[in-house]
């Protein structure tokens, strides 16, 4: 029987536990304050105050107005908004042959890597920008990208996969200078590192509540100005126009208070989250046939020492096995009691290695052995120690036997 009590569970960037606050925050919503808030009566009234209150929350953590704020049903939703929405008002206002450039990178999450390649099926310009073997863009390869038809850049602030944290401000310059749009997928940032969308200059930002310790299905875009921009959905006229559909009021309530806590908690988050960052970075670095992938140790020290540039999410590592297959370490961890992931999707029966990992360039004899790890507020100094030791055991058995299996 699975007892998830016994697990460690560094599976964070995947999803996180709801904490009992917003779980608290969340019940007299279901029960007693159920009204819809776009009803006149009191319970709509009632209603329409949570709502607005949460939104208030979100907004206070990225520092824009609360009319930037549209709650959606998650990052997916959002990304999507961001890309359709757009093409849309410009393919309805026919200025579509003008600009139909759109400029993003070659790590970014499904929900934009697919939306963009649907475009490119239509006709639309897509470049895929390049990383390094780190994860980080080169803003001179932007820079000489973006042309006259250029509408779009949008670019993953920090990856899902290896927790590279891109640079937005000198991302964002580069675009103002441009005149081109900028859209960030900060999913896996947002709520865990300082974003000031104003200093940044953002024209959107996709966010998602379940990766802060918030609820499932719910999520919100930042929309600077909403002027040349029309709703992925139609219907009703809930979130200014932009996002029909009568709100999910409670997981909304509990994604405003997730951010909020979470936000007043930011720089003693961070401080735990690096410190266990780094021990366990060194412990698995000391392992035989184990490396490390994305941003180096170095960095990550060097994020704790400045506080002013991040480089990699606080809490995330990963790492690549050789000549194993990233399954397997995840299958052979959970049965050590540690739930993580690895990058590898399986599709028509073969493990294909990741997009992100391939274009970091990681060697092919590592390549399909990645294993990710990503702590989050629940995990201790001990869990740390158990993983090294697992992880040491597990690289070990695997790779005796893909040595008899080769024999
Ligand atoms: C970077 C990034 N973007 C978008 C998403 C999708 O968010 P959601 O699960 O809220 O749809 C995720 C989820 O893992 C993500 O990591």
């Amino acid at each position: 029987m699975f007892n998830n009590t016994k697990m460690i569970y560094v599976d964070n960037s995947a999803t996180t536990r709801v904490r009992p606050e917003v779980v608290e925050a969340m019940l007299p919503i279901l029960k007693d304050d159920f009204g819809n808030p776009s009803s006149m009566h009191g319970f709509g009234r009632k209603a329409k105050k949570h709502l607005d209150d949460a939104r208030i929350n979100i907004a206070s953590v990225i520092n824009s107005e609360a009319e930037q704020i549209f709650f959606t049903s998650g990052g997916t939703e959002s990304d999507n908004a961001v890309i359709f929405g757009l093409v849309r008002y410009f393919e309805e206002n026919e200025i579509k042959g003008k600009k139909k450039h759109i400029i993003t990178s070659k790590i970014e999450h499904p929900a934009i890597k697919e939306p963009l390649e649907c475009l490119q099926k239509d006709g639309w310009h897509i470049t895929w920008l390049n990383v390094n073997r780190e994860g980080f863009l080169d803003l001179n390869e932007l820079q000489s990208l973006i042309t006259k038809e250029t509408l779009l850049v949008s670019v993953i602030h920090a990856n899902n996969e290896m927790g590279t944290i891109q640079d937005l401000n000198k991302i964002s310059n580069i675009c103002k200078t441009n005149n081109v749009l900028f859209h960030t997928d900060a999913v896996q940032s947002f709520g865990k590192i300082p974003i000031n969308v104003k200093d940044l200059q953002l024209d959107f930002l996709s966010m998602s509540a379940h990766k802060i310790y918030g609820p499932k299905g719910v999520g919100a875009l930042y929309i600077k100005s909403k002027d040349h921009f029309a709703p992925l959905l139609i219907g009703g006229g809930q979130e200014n126009q932009i996002r029909p559909g009568t709100e999910n009021l409670a997981s909304i309530v509990g994604f405003g208070i997730a951010g909020k806590l979470l936000k007043g908690e930011m720089s003693e988050h961070t401080k735990n989250l690096c410190g266990l960052q780094i021990e366990l970075m060194k412990g698995l670095s000391d392992i035989e046939n184990v490396m490390l992938t994305g941003p180096s140790l170095q960095m990550i020290k060097e994020n704790t020492l400045t506080e002013r540039y991040l480089y990699r999410i606080p809490g995330h590592i990963s790492i690549c096995v050789r000549d194993v297959e990233g399954e397997n370490i995840v299958l052979q961890a959970d049965l050590k009691g540690i739930a993580a992931s690895s990058g590898s999707a399986c599709s028509s029966g073969t493990m294909e290695p990741s997009h992100v990992l391939v274009s970091l360039g990681v060697p092919h004899n590592y390549v399909r052995g990645s294993l990710r790890l990503t702590l989050g507020r629940e995990n201790t100094e001990d869990d740390v120690r158990y993983i090294i030791e697992s992880v040491k055991d597990i690289a070990g058995n695997l790779q005796r036997k893909a040595l008899t299996l080769n024999n």
